[in-house]
């Protein structure tokens, strides 16, 4: 059993900052892509889930036996959408019979052509402008993948970094519907008001989507990124 300060390597008395810092050196260290396991991935979010929530007393169980990080203390088990988000495994939001469509439209498109992300006819211009399939076009899938998952079984190599919400590499902007992000430990409030998502736990929640995707050059978004060559070279292009 450990504490959420032990999990993340820091005193207990560590201030709001230095939790945060933590938390994106360890979940970046322990992430499944580079070495870590699923186990140590999940209890690293969860602790610092517990820390955000103000129950540092808590003790995770972080045994080589066990399937997952569980905990005892006050707070009631993660949820499994809360548990699960990350490393590959996604949200659960309601099921979509006739699956999602998902256009989207690469960010560094836009200045090529003087098109502005605020233009009303940005993805009617998008369909007209003869762009690569890597830059514009339809992502379909009826299961509950987040963006990036979705993205990357269609092939492309979309931005990201640490695939766990800790940084910005993977934003997103959502034009038109709705996306589920169920934990958002870095976009400030006034950012998700401006449409942004982190596509590596973002799931459709509408039918239809627009995104722009490979926006982490957005003002505000530039310090949140994490350097992203260390986590795959060669299918990011951050
Ligand atoms: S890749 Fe870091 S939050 Fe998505």
């Amino acid at each position: 059993m450990a504490s959420p300060f032990e999990i993340l390597g820091i005193d207990a008395d560590a201030d709001d900052d230095e939790i945060v810092r933590a938390y994106r050196e360890r979940v970046k260290a322990v992430h499944p892509d580079q070495g870590g396991s699923t186990r140590e991935f999940l209890a690293v979010q969860r602790a610092y889930e517990l820390l955000q929530n103000g129950n540092g007393d808590a003790s995770l169980d972080v045994g080589d036996d066990a399937e997952r990080a569980t905990e005892t203390g006050d707070e009631e088990p993660a949820s499994s959408s809360e548990a699960t988000n990350g490393a590959g495994q996604d949200p659960e939001p309601e099921d979509v019979a006739e699956g999602y469509r998902v256009e989207y439209l690469n960010y560094e498109t836009l200045s090529d052509h003087g098109w502005d992300l605020g233009d009303d006819d940005l993805f009617e211009k998008a369909a007209d402008a003869d762009l690569s399939p890597e830059d514009y076009g339809v992502l379909s899938f009826t299961d509950d993948r987040n963006l990036l998952a979705a993205a990357e079984k269609s092939g492309y190599a979309w931005p990201f970094a640490c695939r766990g919400g800790a940084c910005a590499n993977c934003a997103i902007a959502v034009v038109e519907g709705e996306v589920e992000m169920p934990s958002n430990h870095i976009l400030s409030q006034e950012m998700v008001d401006r449409g942004l998502r982190l596509s590596c736990i973002s799931v459709p929640k509408t039918e239809e989507l627009k995104i722009l995707y490979n926006v982490k050059s957005l003002p505000g978004l530039d310090e949140l990124r994490l350097p992203a060559q260390q986590f795959d070279k060669a299918r990011s292009n951050d």
